[in-house]
Formats: structure tokens, sequence, C-alpha cells
């Protein structure tokens, strides 16, 4: 049997004992650099559930693509000469070669670097030098396109793909958390668009860490993140302003309520206030109208998350700012970090400038909330390669029997009185294992 087999029946092991302990509240750390764990994710969750790659601002005009992955699986999505998206698997059929190197660009066709077989953009074979002579007339082109990936839908504008033919539409995917969602796309006619290109940097930690904190870890907040207080340039008067808002939860995500001052709207500028009640149903309206509150962190399982917040660049001004970020696993124990900022596109463009510029000083690779966070997560992954530390069960048992979900709440989902609890951590962990068990 080798190495990898041993991992992966290892891991499987593990997964029984550490899913018991779960129920209770009690984490395994050795669920973070385990390599078996690892196989088991690539096959068991990348290949099944729907993945966030690229907003289609990144590719307003035919011809313009990005390249994106999923754990090592490199992907183009382009616009097609036609203007059709499409995301192809960036692997040459000659000889795997990896066909476009170009992290961005325009290009009506891609020629591979090694022997020269030509793409057109929407991935049909057009070139292969020399054809007629070397492989003869019987050769069809038509039978070795790039791959195209099964499964491509938009929502608002985000731009997902799923490796499972088999899998649900992205809408049943999504359930309940299109309703929180819908306060971070839709405050604009125009939509989003994203300015710059992504930021992304390797953090020696696991993925899950960092999804994990962004579905529902409030709580590091006032303790991690204290200079930022100090500093002033938080938005809140108090940085244990998590613990008195609500913490929601659906079955693929979840994520922590923020308030705002009654009639501050975050900061947002009078037009973009406008276009946001309109595209809102008045259920949704309610919470920033009435009970003065926006979805700031979320997770959507495996690896999206969202952040929309607010910084203080000076006393005068509140400026909001939106970021999405996808955890991409790199190898057990490594992932790779992709931010993007985005920006309502028919925002006034000083605003969209202040904007950028709140989310750079906070969440950008070198923001002030950024270099906290990235620590503390190598930290665990570094701890949990111990011998004693990997096998000392983490507690996840807060609010446990002790907090209700509010009554009549007016969205979809279960939603608790306050943010410092971990019920949406667990729902992230309780889907995992779900994932994880699903063909043991
Ligand atoms: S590997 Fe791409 S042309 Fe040979
Ligand atoms: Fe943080």
């Amino acid at each position: 049997m080798s190495k990898g087999r041993d991992a992966v029946a290892d891991a499987l092991e593990l997964l029984e004992e550490a899913s018991r302990a779960f129920e209770k509240g009690m984490l395994l750390p050795k669920l973070f650099n385990h390599p078996g764990i690892f196989e088991l994710e690539k096959e068991r969750i990348f290949k099944h559930t729907w993945i966030f790659l690229a907003h289609e601002s990144e590719i307003p005009r035919p011809g313009d693509y990005v390249v994106r992955y999923i754990v090592y699986d490199s992907f183009i999505v382009v616009r097609d000469d036609e203007g059709e998206i499409r995301v192809l698997l960036n692997t040459c059929r000659h000889r795997g070669m990896q066909v476009c190197r170009a992290e961005m660009g325009n290009a009506s066709y891609f020629r591979c670097p090694y022997h020269g077989w030509t793409y057109k953009n929407n991935g049909e074979l057009v070139g292969v030098p020399h054809f007629k002579r070397i492989y003869g007339e019987r050769f069809d082109r038509s039978e070795w396109p790039l791959m195209a990936v099964p499964r491509v839908e938009l929502h608002d504008g985000l731009i997902f793909v799923n490796l499972d033919a088999e899998a649900p539409s992205l809408k049943d995917y999504l359930g309940g958390a299109e309703w929180y969602f819908d306060f971070y796309t839709k405050k604009s006619r125009a939509g989003l668009e994203v300015m710059g290109a992504p930021h992304r940097w390797v953090v020696p930690a696991d993925w899950k860490l960092g999804a994990d904190n962004f579905i529902g870890d409030a709580y590091h907040t006032a303790f991690s993140h204290e200079s930022t207080v100090k500093a002033g340039i938080l938005f809140a008067e108090n940085a244990d302003f998590h613990l008195e808002s609500p913490q929601w939860v659906t079955e693929r995500a979840g994520g922590g309520l923020m308030q705002i001052p009654p009639g501050s709207y975050a900061g947002y500028p009078p037009s973009i206030v406008e276009s946001w009640k309109q595209n809102l149903s008045p259920q949704q309206w309610k919470l920033v109208e009435e009970l003065s509150i926006i979805p700031t962190h979320s997770t959507l399982f495996p690896n999206l998350s969202f952040l929309n917040a607010a910084s203080i660049p000076n006393p005068e001004q509140v400026v909001p700012w939106l970021t999405i970020r996808v955890w991409r696993p790199l190898e057990p124990g490594k992932m790779e970090l992709w931010s993007w900022f985005l920006v309502e596109k028919d925002a006034p463009e000083e605003f969209k400038r202040a904007s950028r510029q709140s989310y750079v000083l906070s969440f950008g690779s070198s923001g002030t909330f950024e270099m906290d966070d990235a620590e503390n997560w190598s930290s665990i992954s570094r701890m949990a390669r111990g011998e004693l530390s990997r096998d000392l069960y983490l507690n996840y048992q807060m609010g446990l029997n002790h907090l209700e979900p509010i009554p009549d709440w007016p969205g979809p989902g279960r939603v608790y009185p306050i943010d410092y609890t971990e019920y949406a951590q667990r729902q992230f962990w309780k889907v995992w294992f779900e994932y994880m068990l699903e063909d043991s």
C-alpha cells in the first residue's frame, strides 16, 4: 500500500472519531495538517461544491480572461468572441502543459508554449503545427478542445463553477444565504465592479481557518485587533460591538450582522442608498432602516468569504468597503489567500477611491487587520503539528445549549441575538464533516 493510501485510510478513521467528538462541540486539531484529509478534501469537497472563481466585471470585453484555480487545477475564465463566459481547464490536450501562462489579458487564441497547439477563446482546438503531415487526414481537431468545466453559473455577477455535473443548481446551493448576500451585491442598479487585480498571498495555515474565522469568529475582533480600536480606525466606539450584533446561520453559510449608527447607511453615498433600498425587498430593507444592521462578515461553504465593513480614515469620515476572499488550499497546512476589492459601478469616483483606500489599509495584504489574522491562523497550524497539540481537542462550544434563535426574524435561517457565539462555525464544520464522510 502506498504512503498516500495509508494517509487516506488513516484520515477516514480519524474522521469517524472526530465527527463524534464534534457533536459535543470539540474539534480535533489533526484535521488541519493531515495529508490524507487534504486528499479527501480535494476529492469530496472541491469536486462537488460551488467554487467562486471571478467576477464578471474582471472580463468585460470579448477576449478578456483571467486565470484562476481550484486547488491545483488551473482555469481560464474567458469571455469568448461571442460574449459568452467560458471556464476552460488550462491544460493542453497534447502533453498537459499549462496553456495560458499570463494571469490576465485579452486574447482571441491561446497558444501552448510547448509545441504550439492553438485554441480559440471558446476552447476549440484550431491550430496544430504540421497536422496533416504528421497526423494525417483522419486527425479530428474538434475532438481535442480545452476541457470545459461541467457547470458554470453566475449570481449577481459572481462567477461560480462546479466540477460535478450532477450538483444542485447554484441557487439551491445558496439557499437562504442569498437573502443575506443581496445586501453586498445589490446596492446599485449597475452592479459591482472589481477595482484592480485581486491581491493574493501565501499563508502557512490551513484553508479552513480563514473560512471558519469569517463565518463566525466575531469574538477575536476586540482582542486580536485591539490596536485598530486604539488607533481609532475601527468603525465602532466599542470594540465589543459584535457582542450586541446578531449572527445568522443557513444550511451552507453563515455570518454576522453589524450595527451601524441609525440613519448612517454605513457611510454609503445617497445615490447608492437610494438604489440599495429599491433593490432589496421591504423585509430586507427593514434591517438597514429599522434595526440599523447590515450583513458584515460571512462564509459560503467551502472557501468563499465576504466582508462589508467601514473604516474611519479621518475623524470626519466613515468609509465603507466590500471585499470578497477565497481561501485556496495549496497543500496540507498551507493556503493561498485571494482578496478582491469591489465597489458599486455607478458610485461617485471620489467614493470609489476612498473606499479602495480604506480596504487596502484594513484588509489588503498589508492591512492592519489582515496581518493580525494571518499570524493567528499560522500559529494554530504550527501548533497543530505538535505530537501532543494535534490530539488535544479544541473548544467549539460557545452558545451551545445556551442561546435560542430570535423568534419572528424577518429573514431565512436561524439568527442568534449575539455574534459572540459559534453556531455559524459549528455549521461550517458540520457541513465539512458531511461532505468528508459522504462516500464512507
Ligand atoms: S504540450 Fe501543448 S502543444 Fe504540446
Ligand atoms: Fe480578524
